[in-house]
């Protein structure tokens, strides 16, 4: 009886629940607006290798949440860990000085540039010939940029393509290829990254998201479709009233569980121990 408790304990380990060091550790993360805390008191580990979708009402307090752990606004109090080290992040350079990107919305991309000049806008790569004035080295720039999309797992769009000419869910890729850039890249915030897509383009956001699970990295999204949620989520965390109802594993609950913590602030009493 014994072996067949521990057995089925082990069993129901995720892989995010085995034992080992969070990428990031939140404790007691708050924020106030004048009298009114738009974030209460809220804790959350995120593993490496593990997406988390943050879930929760209109003013739940979700992108205030991820707008402290991007370095956009100050905690009024509470921590943020880092590898085991308290971390006090004024930017968001400080943020990605620590690992985290965020994928905002609007994707920071400029509709008229092609894929290339996109992905390594800000931080071209330079040739230099000797004797010569630094040029731009396209040919190395083509080379990387084909590299990312095989690291996700795509194919590669048609380079010269001005962006705004590609789908949404290639735009996506795009934003993301650039995140990919950054040496120490280790959390990936994205808020709402299928809000404007359709079916087709959705199901390719889901899969550049497993591929990064499984290249490591840790995601954090922001989502307000359940069947999204319940296809790329680890763990789904609940917001409501500034408060962290609770993170629960994905394989332990179903739509209906979901939807009650949302609504009713409360984790099933079956989950809760
Ligand atoms: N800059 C701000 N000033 C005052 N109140 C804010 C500010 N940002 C957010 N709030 C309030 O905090 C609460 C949480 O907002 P928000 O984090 O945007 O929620 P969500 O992203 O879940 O919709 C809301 O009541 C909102 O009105
Ligand atoms: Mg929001």
């Amino acid at each position: 009886m014994q072996y067949a408790f521990q057995a089925q304990e082990a069993a129901s380990q995720s892989a995010s629940a085995v034992v080992r060091d969070p990428m990031i550790s939140i404790r007691g993360l708050s924020k106030s607006y004048g009298g009114h805390k738009a974030n209460d008191n809220i804790s959350l580990d995120i593993f490496p290798n593990e997406v988390i979708a943050l879930v929760g009402d209109n003013g739940a307090g979700k992108s205030t949440f991820i707008k402290m752990i991007s370095g956009v606004i100050r905690p009024t109090s509470g921590s943020i860990s880092i590898g085991g080290r308290k971390v006090d992040m004024t930017s968001p350079n400080d943020a990605r000085a620590n690992g985290i990107e965020t994928l905002h919305q609007n994707l920071s991309l400029v509709d008229v540039f092609n894929v290339q000049e996109n992905i390594f806008m800000g931080r071209e790569l330079q040739r230099k010939i000797l004797g010569m004035v630094p040029s731009l080295d396209h040919a190395e720039m083509r080379r990387r940029t084909v590299d990312l999309f095989k690291q996700l797992g795509l194919k590669t769009p048609d380079l010269n393509k001005a962006v705004r000419a590609l789908s949404g869910g290639q735009r996506q890729a795009v934003g993301i290829a650039r995140l990919l850039l950054e040496n120490d890249l280790k959390l990936i915030i994205m808020d709402e990254p299928m809000a404007a897509l359709g079916v087709e383009e959705s199901r390719l956001v889901v899969e550049l998201i497993m591929r990064l699970r499984e290249r490591g990295y840790s995601v954090l999204i922001i989502s307000h479709n359940l069947d999204h949620v319940f296809q790329v989520a680890d763990r789904i965390a609940v917001m409501k009233n500034g408060r962290m109802i609770g993170a629960v594993e994905r394989n332990k609950v179903e739509h209906d569980d979901v939807v009650s913590m949302i609504v009713g602030g409360r984790i099933p009493e079956r989950l809760a121990s």
